[in-house]
């Protein structure tokens, strides 16, 4: 996957994305589609006008490829992945399974909304909530435990994972990994890691936008576990419109399915998720690599570079935020996160373009 192949045969598919004129190293963050990603919504939206109600045949198939695509990107059967908008409604359907009050234990690095929803559900009573620094964190006496595989802000990967959830089993926890900076940029297999739930989603590394998002429920708990956040799409043939008491769900994963979905957000990550499972993890992670690694030689402060972190590189300064809005101003798109300057190369970047952005990068400090 050198320069000149992903110009010949990766490059023509994002002619729209491409055109704009900037340096854009904030792939971490919202991810850029390719132009198959508006034909395939336009093909969605004109079945609509074509077929009225027969566009469901459409949407059905779209939203089933969107599990089956992320299926195979995680290592989990199709029906385990359970579509939802966002990573935080896919946390919310969990922590709401549990019957009884549960003790959740964290990590002070989980991104804001995951963070957000467990501390508005410690103060409305609904959780115990124990949060510490990641490398603190102990599963004793909790009941589920929260984590993300790889950092938000700093982009480290998570050490000793398997062993963390072993651990975290053995103390009587379940663990939900939050894998939204993992999968798609670093091989995944939910099912060796013998985690119980994940949630992660494609508005970054798999191009997919805002609005696809999914929650990974493992065999054994999604036939018996039931959340209330439910809707008539989690029904037992619910075309027939049959109202047994005590209800009855759909198999597998369709349990946890809720009311009548968004139908276009699925479908408008298909296109990326494809091409990530076309290109294959593990070769854009080593495309990954040596990208950072060249960063890192252009800017020795740079941190991340080596396979301990996910796919972005990061500035500790003070001034992340206006060292941000200053190389914006000059056509170099990066984020900060605190004192946290984000840059994340991707297939999209040629060689050129990062010695430029470093040069720039260097002006503005
Ligand atoms: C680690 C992580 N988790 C989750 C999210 C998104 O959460 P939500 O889909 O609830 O907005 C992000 C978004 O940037 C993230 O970085």
């Amino acid at each position: 996957m050198d320069e000149s192949w992903l110009r010949q045969e990766i490059f023509p598919r994002f002619s729209r994305a491409l055109a704009r004129d900037e340096i854009y190293l904030a792939n971490h963050s919202l991810g850029r589609p390719p132009d198959r990603m508006a034909e395939d919504v336009r093909a969605a939206l004109d079945a609509w006008y074509r077929d009225m109600d027969g566009a469901w045949a459409t949407w059905l198939e779209g939203r089933e490829k969107f599990r089956a695509l992320t299926g195979r990107l995680v290592g989990v059967a199709k029906h385990l992945i359970i579509p939802k908008t966002s990573a935080g409604q896919g946390l919310r359907a969990v922590l709401n399974s549990f019957s009884k009050k549960p003790r959740v234990v964290t990590s002070d690095g989980e991104f804001d909304s995951l963070d957000f929803i467990l501390r508005v559900y410690r103060e409305q009573g609904r959780i115990e909530l124990k949060i510490v620094p990641w490398r603190e964190l102990d599963p004793s006496g909790a009941d589920l435990m929260v984590l993300s595989s790889v950092m938000f802000r700093t982009g480290e990967v998570v050490a000793d994972l398997p062993k963390r959830i072993d651990d975290a089993h053995a103390a009587g926890a379940l663990v939900l990994l939050d894998v939204y900076h993992h999968a798609g940029v670093l091989p995944l297999d939910l099912a060796t890691l013998k985690a119980d739930f994940a949630v992660g989603g494609s508005y970054k590394y798999t191009r997919g936008g805002p609005g696809a998002c999914w929650l990974y429920v493992r065999p054994g708990l999604v036939e018996t576990l039931r959340t209330p956040d439910t809707g008539w799409f989690a029904k037992k043939d619910m075309f027939t419109y049959a109202r047994p008491e005590p209800p009855e769900f759909g198999p597998g994963g369709d349990a946890w399915l809720e009311s009548t979905p968004p139908v276009l957000a699925p479908i408008q990550a298909l296109a990326g998720l494809e091409l990530t499972l076309e290109l294959g993890v593990e070769r854009i992670r080593s495309h990954n690599l040596e990208q950072k690694a060249l960063l890192a030689s252009l800017i020795p402060d740079l941190q991340g570079a080596g396979d301990d972190h996910g796919a972005f590189v990061t500035l500790k300064h003070p001034g992340a935020q206006v060292i941000a809005s200053t190389l914006r101003d000059r056509k170099v798109k990066v984020d900060a996160r605190g004192d946290y300057l984000r840059l994340c190369p991707d297939i999209l970047n040629p060689r050129a373009e990062l010695e430029r952005a470093a040069r720039i990068l260097h002006s503005a400090l």
